[in-house]
């Protein structure tokens, strides 16, 4: 079941028509006339779980489970080691239960090489699965992902969502690789952010509305049980930024996710609160349209023009984009509550 499902997953995906709004659009960039930075001087590296990656992008989790996904799983590994950035696999739950599958998420580390890998599982997964699941990929990371909305949208999806923060904190304290909560593009409200830091969740990566929306994925699948009136339903990815950055946890890192397409997306992205942000959607249309070249070209073209913007801003490097002055505009600024 697992198996196709992840398959369909995939093809739904493509068949999706509802456009969403991250609200990046309501975030104002100042330019700067007199940036006093050579464009070969912009450093985009950053740091990410203790190690060096080139530029503030995660390849968010999508796959895994049949020979498909382990298609996809190469290319996406492919792309991640030439620009040095890091990937997550999609969730081995599949691969926890039937071996058979292993092989299409050990792919990637075995062409990633000492890259960052980031393994993921689900709220009820047991700790000693979550530690099976690093092993299987030598996982730098494990990610939880938290998806309440597209698992009551499928109708053999999970009815029982009580005790996941106590399950969680179980994986945070009994896990040796640091633990990244994300939600799958329905956002991360700052009361989930407060809940999640109370029990030491250091990552949390908001994925929020605007991107990819499994509502519209899960009805595609299941087109009798209608459920259109729901797919305006989330947090847009930039409101849920500003009010878990808002929070002002030190040592939180955020990742920014849900909606991103293009260069000033992302930019946006970590001015406003990540220090990197993902893309699953877009990179996965880019690939399965175009090829891996086609998706090669997407990301070096996300490359160069962030860097085209950070000099646009003032920014020679990520630490200085961070703190580079914006202003919220429009439904946005009504929207955003910055209180603790
Ligand atoms: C996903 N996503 C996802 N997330 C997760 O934690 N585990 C998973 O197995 C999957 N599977 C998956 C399949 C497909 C086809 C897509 C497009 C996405 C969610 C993904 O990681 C991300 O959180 C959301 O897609 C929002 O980002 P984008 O797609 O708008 O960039």
């Amino acid at each position: 079941m697992r198996k196709y499902r992840k398959r369909e997953h995939i093809e739904n995906y493509l068949r999706t028509t509802y456009v969403g709004n991250p609200m990046f659009e309501d975030v104002f960039l100042y330019h700067n006339a007199l940036p006093d930075i050579d464009f070969d001087e912009i450093d985009t590296s950053t740091i990410f779980l203790d190690k060096k990656i080139s530029f503030p992008l995660l390849i968010n989790a999508i796959t895994g489970g049949n020979s498909f996904s382990e298609e996809i799983n190469n290319s996406l590994a492919e792309i991640a080691k030439t620009f040095n950035i890091p990937m997550a696999v999609g969730s081995q739950t599949i691969a926890l239960e039937d071996k058979d599958t292993i092989g299409s998420f050990q792919c990637a580390r075995k062409i990633i090489g000492d890259g960052i890998l980031l393994g993921n599982i689900n709220g009820h997964t047991s700790l000693e699965d979550a530690k099976r699941a690093v092993d299987m990929i030598e996982a730098d990371g494990m990610q939880i992902h938290l998806n309440p909305a597209q698992e009551l949208s499928m109708e053999e999806g999970d009815r029982t969502f009580k005790d996941v923060l106590l399950n969680i904190e179980k994986i945070v304290n009994g896990l040796e690789v640091p633990v990244i909560v994300k939600e799958v593009g329905f956002g991360i409200s700052k009361d989930v952010a407060k809940k999640l830091y109370s029990i030491g969740v250091k990552n949390i990566d908001i994925s929020g509305f605007g991107g990819t929306n499994f509502l519209e994925i899960e009805n595609l699948r299941t087109p009798d049980e209608d459920i259109s009136e729901l797919f305006g339903w989330g947090i847009p990815s930039a409101m849920s930024l500003i009010e878990v950055k808002a929070l002002e946890y030190e040592d939180l890192t955020i990742i920014g996710s849900g909606g991103i397409k293009n260069a000033l997306d992302l930019v946006k992205c970590i001015v406003i609160g990540a220090s990197i942000g993902a893309i699953s959607g877009e990179l996965l249309s880019y690939l399965v349209h175009g090829g891996y070249e086609y998706a090669h070209q997407y990301i070096e073209n996300i490359v160069y023009k962030s860097k085209m913007i950070m000099l646009l801003t003032g920014a020679k490097n990520i630490e200085e984009l961070q703190n580079v002055n914006y202003r919220v505009t429009g439904k946005l600024r009504e929207l955003v509550d910055y209180d603790k």
